[in-house]
């Protein structure tokens, strides 16, 4: 726990939170994945709760337990994903997406398990591009007033640092808020820990030093708070 007492200056609004990594089919068993964990999804949807919030949680192949008091919705690819993300947003007063869909999937889903070849030879997979969700519900808002945010786990390399990379993110995303992590030399996945900067598209950046995901959940929803209110 962060804090000793909860102000409830979540109460009375719906907030939709996406946890988790998705799976792209390539046969009946047989996925391309991703190593998200879902505990920052968690995280975030347990404080908002805390705060007064009525939550959807829509989880991607996340293993965790259910959070008390938290509506939980189970999707396994991005096209699911999109469907029940873009469905709760419609009446949602903010949405984060915690999620890390797949940015490709595999051209078509074969029905039969794919076997091994006589000749030894392997099956290309060939992919296309998932839908952009956090971008489709940025730019085409389900409501006035809604507070969209997004995450990004970012490098820097040539072409610009973490920071100019995650500006000109949040601006092709189109949302409010982005919360950005510095992966830079290792990563953060099913740590219990993270750090991050939450920029705002009003120019805001404000800096979270290492800790808890839980205490990151709680910077993140005073800035969604704000932009509410
Ligand atoms: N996101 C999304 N739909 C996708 C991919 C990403 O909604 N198909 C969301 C993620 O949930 C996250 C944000 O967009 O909140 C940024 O994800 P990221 O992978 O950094 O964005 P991409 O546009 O896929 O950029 P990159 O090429 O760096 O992976
Ligand atoms: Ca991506």
């Amino acid at each position: 726990l962060t804090r000793g007492t909860t102000t409830p200056d979540l109460a009375g609004r719906r907030v939709v939170v996406s946890a988790g990594g998705t799976r792209e089919y390539l046969d009946p068993v047989r996925f391309l994945g991703n190593r998200s964990s879902g505990l920052q999804g968690h995280a975030l949807a347990r404080a908002a709760a805390a705060r007064g919030a009525e939550v959807t949680l829509i989880a991607a192949n996340v293993t965790l337990p259910d959070p008390a008091g938290v509506k939980v919705v189970r999707v396994e690819t991005t096209a699911q994903l999109r469907e029940e993300v873009v469905a709760a947003a419609a009446s949602a007063d903010s949405v984060v997406m915690a999620a890390a869909p797949a940015d490709f999937r595999p051209v078509s889903v074969s029905d039969a398990k794919i076997k091994r070849a006589a000749d030894g030879s392997a099956p290309p997979i060939e992919l296309t591009q998932n839908p952009d969700i956090l971008h489709e519900i940025s730019t085409e808002r389900a409501r006035t007033g809604q507070v969209i945010v997004g995450f990004a786990a970012e490098t820097g390399d040539d072409t610009g640092s973490v920071l100019d990379l995650a500006r000109a993110k949040l601006a092709r995303k189109g949302c409010d808020l982005l919360v950005v992590n510095d992966v830079t030399g290792g990563a953060v996945f099913g740590s219990p820990d993270n750090e991050a900067v939450v920029l705002g598209a009003d120019g805001s950046a404000v800096e979270v030093p290492r800790g808890s995901k839980s205490a990151l959940a709680h910077v993140i929803w005073d800035q969604v708070a704000a932009r509410l209110s």
